[in-house]
């Protein structure tokens, strides 16, 4: 699960965010750009997250949750004024960031006193339960005294809270990380930093119809922000390492990892030169850059696929414990004329048979290529942090797990490939982001009047994969 999909509903809600901004804004709807469902509407987690833990825990057979926090939750108003030791390199990148004591005394009296209780009572459930919590610091709203994001879709030369174009987004991400990883690391060993960073600054600056938060199209802003979540990353990582020494489970005190959403792409027609070539590139940007920068230090910045001696920034690597694998479908690329950029040259094909309600393939051999492709290049742990259907009539999610389950378990068993965990995307029906509640993602559906939870047909195949760690069928 992520906060802002599950959390909102009857009760408290929270208006500090860009994504709540972005989704409200009459603009954006009228554009259809956003689908005009409120995540006000949402499953209500923030009250009922006590019976939904235990159904993850009962009814699912679940070990494990994964879970994340919003940043705006946490520090509604601006953090900017907290002291850090903020080191640059000689090319004017961020190279450092250090909370100290009195830093983090502010950030502890700054901090939405009622926020942290509320989070804290929900780790401790799902302790109390025997869930192991993987917590994800950012998965994707930030907070409005960081990121507006409709200043930015209107002007972005003269917008001046700028989310992930600029570094300073860095340093209050870094004071953030400190302040979690303090507060909450008695019940916290497994971290994921960033949910899918490609996606944030791909959907943002790259492809405005989309309908993600500033909707803006810019190479040079693309790899702007790409290239500061990659540094956001090490520099997160290492505040967690720092203020988090409190172990509560073998992976423990803090075993932290980014989520990345690695796509198997197929040529389409795969005798085409031209296709396979701009497929190549499809992979390189999509997939592989962003590792790239966390794992070797590689900015390529001209995105030529080579690395020039001005963009080789090893001293920007710190660590990644393991590698979050997000992994759904497959994409058939095709190129088409478009001007500007060749590079840019191509389409995805919209999916022709076994499609999800998203219009995403079934692919499942997609999810044995993704593990062994992350494992090859990066040689960390992996953990599947999601892989699902949506699927409204629920007639295909059983098959769809089942189906993929075993071509992980090839990668395991046949390819070696070290996956440590699966986490199904999604407990519950949620809010998916600009496409609203029509989405259905959860293994268990939400009525959205009543907040009434019914299982679908996966959950009993689930469970007894879960509970026998096998699959008979
Ligand atoms: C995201 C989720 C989203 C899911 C389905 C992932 O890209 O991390 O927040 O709901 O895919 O689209």
């Amino acid at each position: 699960m992520s906060a802002f999909q599950v959390e909102m509903s009857r009760g408290e809600i929270d208006p500090n965010s860009d994504w709540f901004v972005w989704v409200h804004d009459k603009k954006n709807i009228e554009n259809g750009l956003v689908s005009g469902d409120l995540p006000e509407d949402g499953p209500e987690f923030w009250e009922l997250y006590a019976s939904d833990l235990k159904m993850a825990k009962e009814e699912l057979g679940n070990n494990a949750i994964r879970l994340s926090m919003d940043w705006s939750r946490i520090f509604p108003t601006s953090t900017t004024d907290v002291p850090t030791r903020v080191v640059f390199d000689g090319h004017g990148n961020l190279s450092e960031v250090d909370i100290g004591e009195d830093g983090m005394h502010l950030l502890t009296e700054r901090a939405n006193k009622n926020s942290v209780k509320r989070y804290r009572e929900i780790l401790q459930e799902a302790r109390k339960l025997g869930l192991t919590s993987m917590l994800t610091l950012y998965h994707w709203p930030l907070p409005l005294w960081i990121h507006d994001p409709i200043a930015c879709r209107d002007d972005i030369l003269h917008a001046t809270l700028r989310g992930w174009i600029d570094q300073a987004t860095i340093i209050e991400f870094a004071k953030y990380a400190a302040f979690v990883a303090n507060t909450f690391g008695d019940l916290v060993d497994l971290y994921a930093t960033i949910n899918e960073p490609r996606v944030v600054s791909g959907l943002g600056y790259l492809l405005p119809g989309v309908g993600f938060p500033p909707g803006i199209q810019d190479l040079g802003l693309f790899v702007r922000a790409t290239k500061n979540l990659a540094i956001a990353h090490g520099i997160a990582y290492d505040q967690v390492k720092k203020w988090d020494n409190v172990s509560t489970s073998r992976f423990g005190p803090a075993f932290v990892g980014v989520v990345y959403d690695l796509q198997y792409f197929v040529p389409n027609d795969e005798k085409n030169p031209d296709d396979i070539r701009v497929t190549k590139f499809q992979e390189y940007v999509w997939n592989e850059w962003y590792l790239n920068a966390v794992f070797k230090g590689d900015y390529d910045t001209n995105l030529n696929g080579i690395v020039e001696p001005n963009e080789c920034l090893p001293h920007l690597v710190k660590g990644c414990d393991y590698l979050g694998v997000n992994h759904y479908s497959r994409s058939k690329i095709r190129f088409v004329e478009k001007g500007g950029d060749p590079r840019f040259n191509f389409e995805m094909v919209p999916c022709e048979e076994n499609c999800t309600d998203m219009g995403w393939e079934i692919y499942p051999p997609g999810i044995r290529y993704a593990v062994n492709w992350a494992y090859e290049k990066y040689r960390r742990p992996i953990m599947v942090t999601e892989n699902g259907i949506a699927d409204a009539k629920d007639t295909r999610r059983k098959e769809y797990l089942l189906s993929y389950l075993r071509e992980l378990y090839k990668a395991i068993d046949e390819d070696g490939v070290p996956v440590k965990g699966y986490f199904h995307w999604s407990l519950l029906d949620n809010y998916e982001w600009a496409r609203g509640f029509e989405m259905r993602f959860g293994l268990f559906k939400v009525d959205r009047e009543t907040k009434k939870r019914s299982p679908t047909r996966a959950v009993p195949a689930y469970k007894e994969i879960a509970t026998t760690n096998a699959m008979t069928t």
